[in-house]
């Protein structure tokens, strides 16, 4: 049996395989809810086989979102659509997970297909907020500096999304902290001037993040899984680097994180990321190292590259982003299974 096909079991709950299906916006909602589009996207992937099917970037509040098609679960009228992917997917044998997050200065935008720029509040958007009024682009309005209320106010609505989460049925938490998003924007010394006990030293950048995860913790049931996504470096000189990003996952280990998703990138609009195949695995080969579990994500494309990062202990799952748009069904066909057993579900068993 190949290394992606082992189960893996954290706390209560068994993931059936090592794939992952990385969290992917779909800029498809209105006011934050589930519609057909996220049904059928998510029921295909499940049908196809991943272990875990991670859902997008999911709003904490209104104006954390980075366009206003992303999903929300600010408030309990979204639970319902949500729980209707989770239950499928169950019958289908996946683990269900959802990335909950806060744009912070990255909000406030049109999605990708509309040519993805900053929209005003003419034009639909809103004033976005972040740890200093700084933008991510120079041409951008500059975000609202967040006061210590405010940031509370935010560390609140995690929590009760986390809250959402567990009645929407969702097994596994993620806590967004990578990309550029706003607990990013507090880690990075780049994006974060403040002179208060959120800003400055290490301690200081990574209160905001800590602060939410003893909090969510409150709300999340002990015996389920939960992750965190770092970007590990800004890819670039005076930023938030792999150094730091390897300290804090020792601290968030501690703290009862129990996966750190491993990406880079996004808080600086013009770093020079080297992309090539496999480009973040080094990154959670170290992290690993501190004893907590990871995942690896990032142009992996091939079942080889799968079973080589896992065999190699350099992570313990494999997280699939693009390969997945093309082909949902990437983990059944290709990864068949050689101890007579078969993931299909049976209305599909005439095609096998
Ligand atoms: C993404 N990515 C992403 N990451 C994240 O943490 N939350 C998100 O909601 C999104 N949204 C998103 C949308 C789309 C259309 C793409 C292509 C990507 C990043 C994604 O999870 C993954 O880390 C990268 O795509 C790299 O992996 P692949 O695509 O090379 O396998």
């Amino acid at each position: 049996m190949s290394r992606i096909n082992e189960p893996l079991s954290i706390k209560s709950v068994t993931i059936k395989n090592r794939i992952g299906l990385s969290p992917m916006c779909q800029y498809s909602a209105t006011d934050g809810l589930v519609n057909d589009w996220h049904i059928v996207h998510y029921g295909t992937r499940a049908v196809g086989g991943v272990g875990l099917l991670m859902l997008e970037a999911t709003a904490v509040a209104p104006e954390g979102r980075i366009t206003p098609f992303d999903l929300g679960l600010w408030d309990d009228n979204q639970i319902a659509g949500l729980e209707r992917i989770t239950r499928f997917a169950h019958e289908h044998g996946a683990t269900t997970a959802i990335q909950i997050a806060h744009a912070g200065r990255k909000a406030s935008h049109d999605s990708p297909a509309n040519g993805g720029k900053q929209l005003s509040i003419a034009e639909g958007g809103w004033q976005t907020v972040a740890p200093s009024a700084i933008p991510f682009d120079s041409a951008e309005i500059p975000p609202h500096e967040l006061n210590e209320t405010e940031i509370e106010h935010i560390v609140q609505q995690f929590t009760a999304t986390a809250r959402r989460a567990k009645q929407a049925g969702f097994d596994v938490l993620e806590i967004h902290a990578a990309h550029g998003y706003l607990v990013h924007q507090f880690l990075s010394p780049l994006s974060n001037k403040r002179t208060d006990e959120y800003g400055g030293s290490f301690e200081n950048r990574i209160r905001l993040l800590l602060k939410i995860v003893a909090a969510v913790k409150t709300d999340w049931p002990q015996e389920l899984p939960l992750f965190v996504r770092l970007s590990a470096t800004d890819w670039t000189e005076g930023g938030w680097n792999l150094e730091e990003t390897v300290k804090l996952s020792e601290i968030l280990h501690r703290q009862g994180v129990d996966l750190i998703d491993c990406s880079s990138g996004g808080n600086i609009s013009n770093a020079k990321i080297p992309l090539s195949p496999g480009y973040q695995v080094h990154f959670s080969e170290e992290i690993k190292k501190t004893g907590v579990l990871t995942a690896a994500v990032g142009l992996i494309t091939t079942v080889e590259q799968m079973n080589s990062i896992l065999v190699e202990g350099k992570a313990d799952m494999i997280f699939l982003g693009r390969e997945l748009l093309r082909n949902p069904y990437f983990p059944i066909v290709s990864t068949l299974r050689t101890d007579g057993e078969s993931e299909w579900p049976i209305q599909y068993l005439r095609g096998k």
